[in-house]
């Protein structure tokens, strides 16, 4: 029997832009060869950061490119939490996995979750963890669009209210974004990075979703006070960050190959979700079962019917040839026993409809 796989948060195969990045890569090194094979500087190749300093309307030396978004996370944990014991940072609850791991097993920090409903993060809850008076926090690390895990949007009111504690508080927010792009319907909202202004928020994304995660080109858009002691992380890490897919993703967006690219990975993924609801709806409705609407991303969050014991259900469900991840691997504090998360991105769309099926009929057993 074919597996299944809602738990692969990756790109399906179809959406990588193959043969258009391997004559990226070959005109990134005749073009620049002697400079990106060689070693850079912490920051990065200074033409991708000039890029992206353009579409965010900042100074490139704000810019620092890391090795996927996540190195930028490890980066900035380090700076807050190495040799400091006893670190907090504020997060969603649920959040994406890694970095909580990240945080509480390489640097022994606290993370604090705050929950989040339909319209993400609740801004009462970061009041009252900030009225608290334990300890500071080092920073709020909130993603806005298309959540990991729960595929929810922050709003715009909540995006406002938000930065004016970030500001009222002296709170550093992370914005992590690496989904904000990949939208199939509703218009964008303006990022907390842009309601702030920049001096309180890192804006954080990735070419993992737009272009493809292989490259592993993530960036970090930093107030300028973080820019030297992140650099010198990032450089006593790595020393430079990896130039030639920088490079490559230079080629590519001079090309003018990033817009058209992105419409057609919206247009694979949208189908996939599309298919997502609806087995959903024709499969779970009724059950007590509920789950979320995104309206991009890669993920939703599916909360089954109460009483439901979503790490039983896992292992009928790999027996079965379909896995998710649970929903207790997305809080720091055991919740989510119920819950799921559900992936599209990756599956075949002909299967997802199969694989919901599968799941609704060994959901009644595994309570
Ligand atoms: C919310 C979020 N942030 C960061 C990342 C890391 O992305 P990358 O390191 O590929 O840029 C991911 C990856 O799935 C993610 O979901």
């Amino acid at each position: 029997m074919a597996q299944i796989s809602f738990a692969r948060g990756v790109p399906a195969p179809e959406c990588l832009p193959v043969e258009l990045l391997a004559e990226c890569a070959k005109s990134a090194i005749e073009r620049d060869g002697k400079t990106v094979l060689s070693y850079g500087t912490g920051l990065g190749y200074a033409p991708l950061r000039e890029w992206i300093g353009a579409r965010h309307g900042v100074d490139p030396g704000r810019i620092l490119l890391t090795n996927g978004s996540l190195q930028g996370f490890v980066y900035l944990a380090q700076h807050f939490f190495a040799l400091k014991p006893g670190g907090r940072a504020f997060v969603e609850a649920p959040t994406y996995d890694r970095p909580l791991l990240v945080m509480r097993d390489f640097f022994g920090a606290e993370p604090v979750g705050l929950d989040l409903d339909d319209d993400g993060l609740d801004p009462d809850a970061l009041e009252h963890a900030l009225a608290d008076g334990g300890q500071r926090a080092g920073f709020l690390w909130t993603i806005p669009n298309f959540q990991n895990p729960s595929g929810r949007t922050l709003s715009l009111e909540r995006r406002k209210r938000i930065v004016e504690l970030a500001q009222a508080n002296d709170l550093l927010v992370l914005e992590d974004d690496p989904y904000g792009l990949v939208r199939y319907d509703g218009d964008a909202l303006p990022s907390l990075f842009e309601l702030d202004g920049g001096d309180h928020v890192i804006y954080s994304s990735s070419f993992s979703k737009t272009v493809a995660p292989g490259l592993r080109v993530g960036y970090f858009v930093l107030p300028q006070a973080l820019v030297k002691p992140l650099e010198a992380i990032a450089n006593s890490t790595t020393i430079s960050p990896s130039l030639l897919p920088e490079a490559t993703l230079v080629e590519f967006v001079r090309g003018g190959h990033f817009e058209p690219n992105l419409e057609r990975v919206c247009g694979l993924l949208k189908a996939r979700r599309d298919a997502m609801l609806d087995a959903l709806d024709e499969h779970f409705g009724g059950t007590g079962a509920t789950w979320s609407h995104p309206e991009g991303g890669y993920f939703l969050w599916l909360d089954f019917p109460e009483g439901t014991d979503a790490g039983a259900l896992l292992a009928q469900a790999t027996e079965a040839g379909v896995t998710f991840v649970k929903g207790a691997d997305f809080y720091a504090d055991g919740r989510g026993r119920s819950s799921a998360r559900l992936a599209f991105s990756f599956v075949d769309l002909d299967q997802i409809d199969d694989g919901v099926a599968r799941l609704a009929s060994l959901v009644g057993a595994a309570v």
